[in-house]
């Protein structure tokens, strides 16, 4: 079996849609029949109570980025088919300072990951970062094979990613993680009736181009709503934008995924002085690409291309039952 790739969610903003979005993905890749873990690797056990599970002490990775210990008799599963979950605890927030203070810090959690991820069992692995760039981020970004940031659509969204563009670069030019791609970037908390959501996003596509995602999660109450009941979106409020937003992601997520997975062409491995990359990001490259031009936001989310993607998804072997409910309106 291949090795589960391993996916950050990340950004050290708190409030933009990291948890939200990381067990809301989680959740509907796992209806789209993918098996997936989420670990929280948050102090705040967001994700844990989100998902309806009560924190538990010793139930975290905290132990086994001390001592080593196997991560796999930690994971729990969740209401979701196919969803399973490394819960998180407020333990976690002493990792922090004891983890800085052992050996090796940065790749603590990398090393307990590895049986897991090398034993294949999921088809991804998603963490949950807290909301800065301590050693819990480090070790997660380290560990990962991509990092995928949301950004909410505000004014100062674009304050910091250059710290994550420049951490990222740190931890490729190091060694630390030579192979860290960039997953996607979503924009989060979309609202419809500012203009200022649309001029966020064309900034973010100036600077990202086409590794923004084309899907936007608008901002809804019922997402907001759902943790409070212990559920992910889809199983709070099936049918409604959040839902059908954040399957949509999957969509666009799966479909991505399954364009790296085609062959490269021969010269993509180890050619620029740096180890080839597992296969899973081969075809990812190792740089930001340069800036293109915004693209029509207005018409990214077109009926043609949602079409187009329930369709390929029948093919694949999975049906969305929510094709109509997936077409946001984002102009
Ligand atoms: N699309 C959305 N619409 C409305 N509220 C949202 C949306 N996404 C997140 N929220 C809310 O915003 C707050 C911050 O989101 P959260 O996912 O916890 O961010 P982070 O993990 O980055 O700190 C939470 O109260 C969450 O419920
Ligand atoms: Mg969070």
């Amino acid at each position: 079996m291949n090795p589960s790739p391993i996916i950050a969610v990340a950004n050290q903003k708190g409030g933009v849609g990291k948890t939200t979005t990381a067990v809301n993905l989680a959740a509907c890749l796992a209806e789209k029949q993918q098996r997936v873990l989420l670990i929280d690797l948050d102090p705040q056990a967001n994700a844990t109570s989100g998902l309806g599970i009560a924190k538990r002490a010793g139930a975290s990775v905290y132990r086994a980025l001390l001592d080593g210990s196997r991560l796999a008799e930690l994971v729990i599963p969740t209401a979701v088919e196919r969803l399973d979950l490394i819960p998180s605890e407020v333990d976690l927030a002493g990792a922090e300072i004891d983890v800085a203070r052992a050996e090796r810090y940065l790749h603590r959690f990398h090393e307990a990951v590895a049986p897991l991820r090398a034993e294949g069992r999921y088809d991804f692995i998603f963490v949950d970062c807290p909301p800065s760039l301590g050693i819990l981020t480090m070790n997660a970004l380290t560990a990962a094979n991509a990092i995928l940031i949301p950004i909410q659509c505000e004014y100062y969204a674009l304050e910091g990613l250059s710290v994550i563009r420049r951490i990222i670069g740190q931890l490729r030019d190091s060694g630390a993680n030579p192979a860290l791609a960039i997953e996607g970037i979503v924009m989060t908390m979309y609202d419809l009736r500012t203009n200022l959501s649309q001029q966020v996003v064309q900034e973010v596509i100036q600077h990202f181009g086409d590794q923004v995602y084309a899907t936007m999660i608008p901002r809804s109450v019922r997402l907001s709503e759902a943790p409070s009941y212990g559920q992910a979106i889809i199983g709070y409020d099936p049918h409604g934008t959040g839902a059908a937003a954040y399957r949509q992601l999957a969509r666009e997520f799966l479909k991505r995924r399954r364009a790296l997975d085609q062959p490269v062409p021969a010269l993509a491995a180890g050619t620029a002085g740096v180890s080839a990359p597992p296969a899973e990001s081969a075809a990812v490259p190792p740089t930001i690409p340069p800036p293109v031009e915004p693209a029509p936001v207005g018409n990214r989310n077109s009926t043609t291309e949602v079409a187009e993607d329930a369709k390929e998804g029948t093919e694949a072997g999975f049906v969305d039952t929510d094709l109509h409910g997936s077409q946001m309106k984002m102009a």
